[in-house]
């Protein structure tokens, strides 16, 4: 049986529940908003992975926000990152002079933010910043920080709340694991 179909199989454990991870989005909303008092943002959902996270942090954000949607993929259904990003879905309108705020699910090498960040960069936002709902520092390969972070996290392959293992497990109220062998 190839490895990724035993993965399939495995129900993740809990890693961080539903409860910790709303009180965390609560005081990470408090304080993107006191840094933006007073500016319109333009919150950019990374797809798919951050879907869930933007949606519940966007809401609890008390800002005004226009919603872009920024399709990338990264990895293919490997569990290692190949450093190769490609854009799936553009955003629908210039950022020129806009206060950008990137929200992504797992800084994991870095390679996917540096990316996305470079490109708009181009674009001539008036400020650009990122938030990301996890971080693993001990596998980045840049030197790249998100501005916001959520939770600082080993190098467990996880999944649940938006975040996925080959499609699967998008759907779980939790931030789960999965075991995989080396
Ligand atoms: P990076 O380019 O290596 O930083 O990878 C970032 C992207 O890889 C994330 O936005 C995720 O989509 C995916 N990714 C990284 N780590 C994991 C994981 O543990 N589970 C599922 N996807 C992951
Ligand atoms: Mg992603």
């Amino acid at each position: 049986m190839p490895m990724s179909d035993e993965i399939l199989k495995q129900k993740p454990k809990v890693l961080i529940p539903e409860v910790r991870l709303q009180a965390r989005i609560a005081e990470l909303a408090q304080e993107i908003g006191n840094d933006y008092r007073g500016h319109d943002i333009t919150a950019i959902c990374v797809l798919k992975g951050s879907f869930v996270f933007f949606s519940d942090l966007i809401r609890k954000l008390d800002l005004r926000c226009t919603c872009e949607f920024l399709g990338v993929s990264s990895y293919g259904n490997k569990m290692v990152s190949s450093g190769e990003v490609k854009v799936t879905l553009d955003l629908n309108d210039p950022i020129e002079n806009k206060h950008v705020l990137v929200i992504e699910d797992i800084v994991d090498s870095g390679l996917t933010l540096s990316y996305i960040m470079n490109t708009l960069r181009a674009r001539k936002p008036a400020s650009l910043k990122s938030c990301s709902l996890l971080l693993k520092p001990d596998a980045l390969k840049t030197d790249i920080e998100p501005d916001y972070t959520g939770f600082k996290i080993g190098n467990e392959f996880v999944v649940g709340y938006g975040i996925d293992f080959a499609g699967k497990f998008r759907g779980l109220p939790f931030l789960g694991y999965i075991e995989h062998g080396h």
